[in-house]
């Protein structure tokens, strides 16, 4: 489906914003991700996604790089973010190719809806690992250049189940407070050398690949879901990527260990799906 550039971003940003800038993306196929990557692309940065799926990573890639005249724009498939090893070779053709690694964004997750008695003990292990060690990972392959950025920046796609608990998520909830968790260590252990973290927290998002899957794709239940949300409506790409540039920009320059919920304010309530 296309859209014009106002659905994914708003009007308000400067065009160069992030000229010479790049971006080190992982999920970077996924909608949210990817739609992410295209806000920073098109203020200027140049990026690398990184993807399980190869077709899917460089067709993800190529759309991309076109919603800006001369972006550069990798995708590499084929990389689990589980193996660190994977990813080190990914960041180090991304500092190569592009010239370093300024901004990251950890947003591979898995996730399946499931109760507690019918998840194995290797469902919920698969989750937590490319959840929580996949963002270690992440941040070891990449730290070493964005030490070398003179603004260095990461965001960590979280998710709202942990701060209320969450039926069918415990698994996602369990892995989400472990990646907000590791963000502030982070803030405060590299804050002071240069590199700012701070976690996005999408709620419900109505135009994903993901909520598509997981939620009700009923209108009616999608309607009565809006109306419990405080601000009246399901979220937007264009609110997590106005979120993102936020933060990568000078305006969020001064925002370190923080934890934006891109939601409504729904998480204020009890199950904030
Ligand atoms: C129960 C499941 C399952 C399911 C997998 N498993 N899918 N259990 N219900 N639907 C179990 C398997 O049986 C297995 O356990 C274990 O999980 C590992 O499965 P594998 O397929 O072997 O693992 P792997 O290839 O590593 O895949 C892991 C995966 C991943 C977690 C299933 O492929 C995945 O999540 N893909 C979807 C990615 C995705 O959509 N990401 C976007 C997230 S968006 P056993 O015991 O059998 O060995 C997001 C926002 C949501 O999170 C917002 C919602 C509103």
């Amino acid at each position: 489906m296309s859209y014009p550039e106002s659905h994914y971003l708003s009007p308000i940003w400067r065009d160069d914003l992030f000229k010479g800038r790049v971006a080190f993306v992982t999920g970077g196929a996924g909608t949210i991700c990817s739609m992410q990557t295209r806000a920073l692309v098109r203020l200027g940065a140049d990026a690398c996604i990184i993807g399980r799926n190869v077709e899917k990573t460089e067709k993800a890639a190529k759309d991309i790089a076109t919603v800006r005249p001369g972006a550069k724009v990798i995708g590499i498939g084929g990389c689990d973010v589980r193996k660190v090893e994977s990813l080190k070779e990914a960041a180090a053709r991304c500092a190569k190719e592009l010239g370093g690694i300024d901004f990251v964004i950890a947003g591979a997750a898995g996730n399946f809806l499931v109760s507690m008695e019918a998840m194995s003990p290797n469902a919920f292990k698969a989750v937590m690992d490319i959840d929580v060690l996949g963002t270690f990972n992440t941040i070891k392959s990449t730290m070493p250049y964005l030490l070398k950025s003179p603004d260095a920046r990461i965001i960590y796609v979280s998710a709202t189940f942990h701060y209320t608990g969450m039926p069918m998520q415990g698994h996602v909830a369990a892995a989400k407070a472990s990646v907000d968790s590791l963000m502030a260590s982070v803030a405060l252990e590299y804050g002071p050398r240069g590199v700012t973290s701070n976690v996005i927290s999408p709620g419900a998002i109505a135009d994903t690949e993901g909520a598509a899957r997981l939620l009700t794709g009923d209108a009616a239940a999608l309607k009565h879901r809006a109306r419990a949300i405080p601000t009246g409506r399901l979220g937007t790409v264009k609110d997590i990527d106005d979120a993102t540039v936020y933060l990568f920009s000078s305006a969020g320059s001064h925002v370190n260990g923080h934890v934006l919920v891109v939601d409504g304010g729904s998480w204020r309530r009890q199950g904030s799906l």
